[in-house]
């Protein structure tokens, strides 16, 4: 199959791009298309041989559900059962936006949308292409990451290309991703809602609004037991170097001894603030430490920049902080990384 990279011009007439996008889902065939978060790869959401494609397209183990896409809430009362008031709440404060709401599913939804499950995900995401893509045409779309499995979820067209060139029809290329980090999904079959995979909508922002929420236990623990969300148990988000996550004092004195200097295949990842502080060849900045925002958006590019160097092990800088946003990058790093860390 060849993959078709269209360009998104914001300033031009585009219906033509998302015109043939939505043939292409109709004739049950596979798009990528930007979102606010990551990249998503988008079938017919309720059609389970066009689902069927994207876990074949990502090999993608069939137990892991996909997230509907919809345009509105009228779109999502129409796959979703018993949408609560609580939800009502949230969807009218942060939707369109980076949250993924998990309700009882209707019958039209087809068990290969949901992995096998009673429940369905669903999210409004806050992106022009994604959301006039949805609009016309007019069902929801199932999309997951446009990464292979396992690999870290990729915020720019190219990344969607690399991983999945020859195995999709359409990328529809609209720039860098805002977030850079999938959506915090929310389950709300529960009276007490409980967050199954923390995001940029962080729980405070979220109990702002409707009152106590829960965080599911797996997600702060290594084993990763049975999680909520079944694609939080997978190993994720890997490159090929393999990470060792450093944290506490002075980090650079410890990173600096072990590291080879005449070994370009090692590598630093680190904070603007402490860049100074290396002299290795491969130092990479992920943003400042006081600007988490930065962060997120930067760190699949960060990951996916390893590969490129061809890094086999790279020393990562961390530090503990009460910021929910950099705790939700911790969480991808922690998997990136197969919890393998280094506390001084
Ligand atoms: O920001 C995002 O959410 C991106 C963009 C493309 O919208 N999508 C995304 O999809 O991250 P994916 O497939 O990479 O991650 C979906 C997560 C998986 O961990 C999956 O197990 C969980 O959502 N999930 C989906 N449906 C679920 C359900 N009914 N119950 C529990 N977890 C569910
Ligand atoms: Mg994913």
């Amino acid at each position: 199959m060849e993959t078709v990279l269209a360009k998104f011009d914001f300033a031009e007439n585009n219906s033509n791009i998302i015109n043939n996008a939505v043939d292409i889902l109709k004739k049950g065939g596979l798009v990528a298309f930007k979102t606010e978060t990551v990249y998503g790869l988008g079938s017919d959401g309720l059609n389970s041989d066009s689902c069927k494609k994207i876990y074949e397209a990502k090999g993608r183990p069939s137990d892991n559900p996909l997230i509907l896409h919809v345009s509105d809430i009228k779109m999502l009362n129409s796959v979703s059962l018993n949408v609560s008031d609580k939800a009502v709440k949230l969807i009218e404060k942060f939707s369109p936006g980076p949250i993924t709401f998990i309700f009882e599913k209707k019958e039209c939804v087809p068990y290969e949308t949901t992995g096998g499950l009673n429940t369905v995900a669903v999210r409004i995401p806050d992106d022009e292409i994604a959301l006039s893509l949805i609009k016309r045409f007019d069902k929801p779309i199932a999309a997951p990451s446009a990464n292979s499995s396992g690999r870290p979820s990729p915020t720019k067209a190219s990344h969607v290309l690399f991983d999945l060139d020859g195995k999709i029809d359409l990328i529809i290329d609209g720039g860098d991703c805002q977030v850079g980090i999938e959506s915090t999904i929310i389950d709300m079959t529960k009276d007490v809602p409980i967050i199954v995979r923390p995001g940029f909508i962080t729980k405070k922002m979220i109990e702002n609004v409707i009152g106590e929420v829960l965080v599911d236990e797996p997600l702060n623990d290594e084993l990763d037991f049975k999680p909520i969300a079944p694609g939080m148990k997978y190993k994720h988000y890997a490159p090929d170097a393999n990470i060792i996550l450093v944290k506490g004092n002075n980090p650079h004195e410890y990173i600096n001894d072990k590291i080879d200097h005449t070994n370009f295949k090692m590598g630093v990842v680190t904070f603007s603030e402490s860049k100074h502080l290396y002299t290795h060849k491969n130092v990479l900045i992920i943003g400042s430490k006081n600007e988490p925002d930065a962060i997120m958006k930067n760190l699949f590019k960060i990951l996916r920049k390893l590969d490129i160097l061809g890094l086999e092990l790279v020393y990562f800088e961390v530090f503990e902080t009460l910021d929910e946003k950099y705790q939700a990058v911790l969480n991808r790093l922690n998997k990136a990384a197969s919890y393998n860390y280094i506390e001084l």
